[in-house]
């Protein structure tokens, strides 16, 4: 697909550009919900700064007739081994938001994953991808909710259930605090007043926001009794939807097909995951917007992979803006990384052309990285294509 204008190199070259193009077209409120972080975002910044801890040792004079970026996960065969991961709100930042994600994943031949706080049905969510795509659950609204969700993921024809399990509450969100988000999402029409000015400075978000309906509610998490959850709603539901492991023994009976765990950063969860029968665990610490000061999923990424020992696939997101942060994190030991931000930015910007904009840079940064490096494939890297700086070792 042709990018539209604004999108076009060399306006955007990379993810960093189309996180300037969000930043224009989104107002505050909005773009600091995505770009934002927890806390002093400590572990915002970390996840990005730890891709520079580690450089490259390429192979040079070697010849790449074919350079290969396919992957297998779950025993899905994907074009490139990055994939989407769930983006709550995302019709907030535009409204084609999951369904446009979905449809630019499957597209570019990789998975997307459905956030349980989505504006659009699960069942036109996956009906928009070429691709599989996988259903990612809170537990919000109890168990009989959720099992609604799974009910209707697995008849929809979803692959994987993903259970995030670092969101015991909602984490501290500085930015949305001050900017008035609950106020925004709430039901008083004259707390809605003071964004008025940086609504109409950016008409364009405002007109499409309106013609959508303005705030849905969440048609995915249905109550008993109640119907679908109303988005205000959702911040004091996650305070009691923290995931225990016997919630995952509850889920493990009701979802048949393989399930993931994500928000693993230590070797004692990742194996008490796989002995829960997680057939995937992901690193992450929710791109630094749960637990402030947590360590760069990078940096754990080693000792779950040790820990996990090929019991399990091993997935990891977090601060990935460039292809080489793919393959660095590939390199030690990733079967393959999410997406959060980077796809984020692009649908903010432009909605399923910016998704599609943003995996075109990735797939042509990993191309470009493979080749420099002197790799044929991702099924080649290794641990000996990178260099770990010593300062990562304690003492
Ligand atoms: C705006 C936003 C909303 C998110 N919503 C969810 C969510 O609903 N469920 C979830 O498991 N993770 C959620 N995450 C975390 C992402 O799935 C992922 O772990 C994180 O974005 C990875 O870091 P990155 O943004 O630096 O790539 C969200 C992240 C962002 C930025």
């Amino acid at each position: 697909m042709k990018p539209p204008r604004a999108l076009a190199s060399p306006r955007v070259v990379n993810i960093d550009d189309l996180r300037t193009l969000a930043w224009r077209r989104l107002p505050k409120v909005v773009f600091d919900y995505l770009d934002g972080g927890a806390e002093a975002e400590f572990t915002l910044r970390e996840n990005q700064r730890a891709f520079q801890g580690v450089t490259f040792r390429p192979r040079n004079a070697v010849a790449i007739p074919q350079c290969d970026q396919r992957t297998r996960v779950l025993g899905l065969d994907l074009s490139f081994p990055a994939l989407l991961a769930p983006v709550g709100y995302s019709r907030m930042m535009h409204p084609g938001g999951e369904v446009a994600a979905s449809r630019a994943a499957g597209a570019a031949g990789t998975v997307y994953i459905l956030s349980t706080i989505s504006g659009h049905k699960l069942e036109d969510v996956k009906a928009a991808s070429s691709a599989p795509v996988w259903y990612q659950l809170y537990l919000v609204g109890g168990r009989e909710t959720a099992e609604g969700a799974i009910e209707r993921a697995r008849v929809a024809g979803f692959s994987a259930l993903v259970v995030t399990i670092d969101t015991a509450r909602a984490g501290m969100r500085e930015r949305d605090f001050r900017n008035g988000m609950i106020e925004l999402l709430g039901r008083k029409p004259l707390a809605k007043l003071p964004f008025l000015a940086q609504f109409l400075a950016r008409p364009r978000w405002l007109t499409r926001f309106f013609l959508d309906g303005g705030v849905p509610r969440l048609p995915n998490i249905v109550i008993p009794g109640q119907g679908p959850m109303p988005v205000i709603d959702v911040s004091a539901a996650l305070t009691q939807a923290n995931v225990t492991w016997e919630d995952l023994q509850w889920i493990r009976k009701v979802w048949r097909g393989p399930l993931v765990v994500k928000g693993v950063l230590t070797g004692e969860d990742a194996r008490r995951a796989v002995d829960e029968g997680a057939a995937a665990v992901v690193v992450s610490n929710h791109g630094g917007r749960q637990l402030d000061c947590v360590s760069a999923t990078l940096r754990a990424l080693p000792e779950v992979v040790a820990a996990v020992d090929g019991r399990a696939e091993v997935l990891m997101d977090g601060g990935i803006r460039r292809g080489a942060d793919i393959i660095k994190a590939i390199c030690l030991g990733a079967r393959a990384v999410l997406i959060g931000r980077a796809y984020a930015y692009g649908l903010g910007a432009a909605g399923e052309a910016g998704v599609t904009r943003a995996l075109q840079i990735l797939r042509a940064d990993v191309e470009r990285t493979l080749r420099l490096l002197g790799c044929p494939s991702i099924a080649a890297l290794n641990r000996s294509y990178v260099e770990v700086s010593p300062s990562w070792q304690p003492g």
